[in-house]
């Protein structure tokens, strides 16, 4: 009703009347919101449409991966121009899909932090423009917060809860309180878990083989993984086991998979393309110790938020998120740690555990709803490659010295 009268107050009126008359109706009625979200920290031009019910009204990715698979891994430049071809169309496409008109768009999300600061200056150049050409306010995002957040457009998971995000820039323990507030445990010291499998993967020449050739490193490990005849032939050290804390190191592991790599190469004289024959084995060994890693953190990180009160009884829930948890046997190990301590597991189906734009709208939805981060003055806004996520409790879990006695996992490969 309210649109058809200002479709037809705006052939009466002009174009930028009418925006700021439905801009300012909007303001005060958080009641109704159409929020477009951008995603471009990486790899994925991303884009979508969520209304105020939290429904997809639709949404565009345009992945880059076979291109980066190609080029031996990410080359920023060519990402940058990537994201610089394909944000307009991405956009449009989008608004397109949902039949909407920029009046009928509320707010723009889009991710300033972290991420390739060569592609989050595409998402912010275009996203600012498009604020000032359409007098749309933006909503800042942080790409780490998002990934976790999208778990509750779909459960009902109510604040606080713990959170696990593991991905291809990231490992990150975290205790949600709130839409914008974050309180971290744990992270990596060194690198994350989805560029060891990357980097294994493209090392081992898993694309070689034509079933993989398309796939990213770590679905190409997963599948590899799950075809081990002898998944124990390898023993990797756990990382960080003596270490009384939540934090993650995958540099020891990755070393030492690459290790028995050219091992094994050099023992069956393995010619330029070929693969070792204990490929698949290989890959079950770094894909159990990724698990258990993760598993001893986040148990730690449960006894932690239970012996200081962060999680309350009723609200034992963990959310793991990011690319990587798109890994079943990484999941059905988590799902097995939650079962042991009585918690509920959560995670957002595949296609939002890897970058997409539902996630950042969903959050600008949340952020939208709640009056948070909402900006009309565009001009101070910047992009930011690093940002640590929320504020740090690392240094009093460090100091609590929880012992965790290993979980045994039984999960099978
Ligand atoms: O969250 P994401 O899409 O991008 C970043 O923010 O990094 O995560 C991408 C990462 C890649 O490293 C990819 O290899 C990994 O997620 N990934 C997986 C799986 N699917 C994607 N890792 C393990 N198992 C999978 N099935
Ligand atoms: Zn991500």
């Amino acid at each position: 009703m309210l649109f058809s009268w200002l479709r037809h107050y705006a052939l009466s009126r002009s174009y930028a009347q009418t925006c700021r008359l439905l801009n300012s109706y909007q303001q005060t009625s958080k009641n109704y919101a159409n929020i477009l979200g951008i995603e471009t920290s990486c790899d994925d031009t991303g884009c979508a449409i969520i209304n105020e019910n939290g429904e997809v009204l639709a949404e565009t990715l345009h992945s880059q991966n076979l291109i980066h698979l190609r080029n031996g891994g990410i080359i920023p430049d060519v990402a940058q121009d990537l994201h610089r071809k394909y944000i307009e169309p991405t956009v449009h496409e989008t608004l397109e899909a949902a039949q909407l008109h920029w009046l009928d768009i509320s707010a723009i999300a889009v991710t300033l932090e972290p991420g390739l600061p060569l592609s989050l200056a595409i998402g912010m150049k275009y996203a600012k423009h498009l604020s000032r050409q359409y007098k749309k306010p933006l909503i800042p995002i942080h790409h780490m917060e998002a990934h976790a957040l999208v778990a509750r457009m779909q459960n009902e998971i109510s604040f606080p809860f713990l959170t696990l995000l593991i991905s291809g820039g990231h490992c990150l323990l975290a205790v949600v309180q709130d839409v914008n507030k974050f309180q971290l445990l744990g992270e990596s010291i060194d690198c994350a878990p989805g560029e060891v499998f990357d980097k294994v993967a493209r090392r081992m020449k898993l694309r070689n083989i034509p079933e993989y050739s398309q796939l990213c490193g770590g679905r190409a490990v997963e599948l590899a993984a799950s075809k081990a005849t002898n998944p124990h032939l390898f023993q990797l050290p756990l990382p960080l086991g003596d270490y009384k804390d939540c934090n993650f190191s995958f540099n020891g592991l990755k070393t030492s998979v690459m290790y028995q790599l050219y091992r094994k190469e050099k023992e069956h004289s393995i010619e330029a393309d070929k693969l070792i024959p204990e490929a698949n084995d290989l890959c079950a060994a770094l894909l159990m110790t990724t698990s258990r890693h993760l598993v001893h953190r986040t148990q730690r990180a449960m006894e932690f938020c239970h012996r200081n009160k962060l999680i309350p009884g009723d609200k034992k829930q963990l959310v793991v998120s990011g690319g990587v948890a798109c890994n079943n046997y990484i999941y059905n190990t988590l799902t097995e740690l939650c079962y042991e301590f009585e918690y509920q597991i959560y995670r957002p189906q595949p296609k939002l555990c890897t970058d997409n734009g539902i996630m950042i709208a969903w959050n600008g939805l949340e952020k939208w709803q709640r009056n948070i981060d909402i900006v009309t003055n565009v001009n101070s806004l910047d992009i930011k490659s690093v940002s640590p996520l929320g504020e740090s409790l690392i240094s009093r879990v460090k100091e609590a010295r929880l012992p965790t006695k290993l979980l045994k996992i039984k999960v099978k490969l």
